[in-house]
């Protein structure tokens, strides 16, 4: 029998979208309570456990890198305890399960809050000398999704808070609803105890997360209707006194509401942000896609928006090269894409995913013309995302300031306009939490500078 390991040192690598990383948070929480500590460093790591995604082939390939490096660190240390979990794992376990056998265990997006009871586990057959991968890739209720409460937020000021999990679109492209499951709202009374909570540790804005927080209030988690919609939860959150800002991520189009329209132009928290994936400029395209809505829905629906609310900062997400794509069809989303004008957009080449409907369409497009139409699309983008930041050019906007600036110029801080432009000034430790007024005398495409007024 060997003695006992007295695992402490958790180390967690995290991949994907805002969702992983805040998942990340909720099990770094469970952790922290469970009488773990969490370190910043692989090489001081008892535990070292990927968060991870596959929305992507690049995605995926980044996990298989780093397994690669894991793989040797545990060559060298044979007591380091390996997992893996997330988006990529619940996607691939047997393939996992087969050629990673220095994994010590494999979980879901599903069971992420029994992660304690798994390294537990380990270290128990480790004791004993009975050792095996642990695969616990399962589906467990809806009921125990949202059942955590000490999350170790990463930032002071700005707090991300899922409000559901899973989606039901299906997007013929999408491996989410696959490993993420059916589309479940979290119980609204949970999620203002949350923000609650975090406003009463001083923390100014929220991020309200979701693959389509639009459809907010479908199925809720426990079974019982609560009958509100996503922008009568907003009306909810805005009462809570000292959050000053709210945002959220991502808002799928067919589900924008009128009443949600209302509520962002009429409350002065509600950030004049939206993320607002478009995919693709051509009808075509976008019914392959399954996204259920034409370019002139979206193109009307920007219109409105911005009728509504004129300071809207727009950013997208376009996929290239999806199955079929036509050299017209990727000329209407060109146009498109010079038509609205978005700060920000995210620009993809398709991937095929195992599974999805797109992967078995005809007419798969070779990777050289994807990447060509990603470079021409980028080179349209990156000019419109540079003007649109020069407009910030002379302007005066209210910052809320997160922290010192990551390149750590001296004084130097950083935080974000209520349009989620980043500002780096000159600034003070006191600065921190709080909203201050910046000239801005520079601009780069995605970050602003200015003096503190
Ligand atoms: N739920 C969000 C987006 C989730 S994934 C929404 O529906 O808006 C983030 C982005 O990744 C998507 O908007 C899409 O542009 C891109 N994406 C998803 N699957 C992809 C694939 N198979 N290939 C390339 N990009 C993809
Ligand atoms: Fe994927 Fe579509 Fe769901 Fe977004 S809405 S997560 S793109 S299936
Ligand atoms: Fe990736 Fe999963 Fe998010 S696939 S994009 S981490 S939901």
């Amino acid at each position: 029998m060997k003695s006992q390991l007295a695992i402490k040192k958790i180390y967690i690598k995290t991949y994907g979208c805002q969702m992983n990383f805040s998942e990340t948070e909720i099990i770094s929480g469970l952790f922290l309570s469970n009488g773990f500590e969490l370190t910043d460093s692989m090489d001081t790591a008892d535990v070292i456990i990927l968060n991870t995604c596959s929305i992507r082939d690049t995605a995926v390939n980044k996990v298989i890198g780093k397994l690669g490096q894991l793989k040797r660190l545990k060559k060298d240390n044979p007591d380091l305890i390996i997992g893996i979990g997330g988006c990529y794992a619940q996607s691939d376990s047997d393939f996992l399960k087969k050629k990673a056998n220095y994994l010590d265990f494999i979980f879901g997006t599903y069971n992420k809050l029994r992660l304690v009871d798994i390294i537990n586990k380990i270290e128990e057959s480790r004791v004993l000398d009975d050792y095996e991968t642990i695969l616990d890739v399962g589906v467990y209720p809806d009921n125990e999704q949202f059942q955590y409460k000490d999350i170790a937020y990463k930032n002071p000021v700005t707090a991300w808070v899922p409000i559901m999990r899973g989606c039901d679109n299906y997007c013929s492209y999408c491996i989410v609803p696959y490993v993420r499951g059916h589309e479940i709202s979290r119980i609204p009374s949970e999620i203002i105890t949350q923000i609650e909570g975090l406003s009463s540790q001083n923390y100014k804005e929220i991020v309200l997360l979701g693959q389509n927080v639009n459809s907010y209030g479908k199925r809720f988690a426990d079974g019982i209707d609560y009958k509100i919609t996503f922008a009568g939860l907003l009306k909810e959150l805005i009462k809570i006194d000292k959050i000053k800002r709210i945002r959220f991520i991502t808002s799928h189009p067919k589900d924008l509401t009128d009443e949600l329209i209302d509520v962002m132009s009429s409350s002065e928290k509600i950030c004049k942000s939206l993320h607002l994936p478009v995919q693709s400029g051509s009808t075509n395209v976008l019914k392959a896609m399954k996204r259920q809505y034409s370019r002139e829905y979206y193109v009307e629906l920007i219109k409105k928006l911005r009728d509504k609310i004129p300071d809207l900062a727009l950013a997208t997400d376009v996929i290239v090269g999806f199955p079929g794509e036509t050299e017209e069809d990727f000329q209407l989303t060109i146009d498109l894409i010079k038509a609205v004008r978005f700060e920000q957009a995210y620009l993809f080449r398709y991937s095929s995913r195992k599974g999805t409907a797109a992967e078995a369409l005809p007419d798969q497009l070779p990777e050289t013309l994807k990447k060509k139409r990603l470079w021409a699309l980028m080179e349209i983008q990156d000019k419109i995302t540079e003007e649109e930041s020069i407009k910030y050019l002379g302007t005066e906007v209210e910052v809320l300031v997160e922290g010192p600036d990551q390149k750590k110029n001296v004084n130097s801080f950083s935080g974000r306009t209520n349009s989620n432009k980043i500002v780096i000034f000159k600034g003070k430790k006191t600065d921190i939490g709080n909203f201050v007024r910046i000239k801005i005398t520079r601009t780069t495409p995605y970050t602003l500078f200015g003096e503190k007024l």
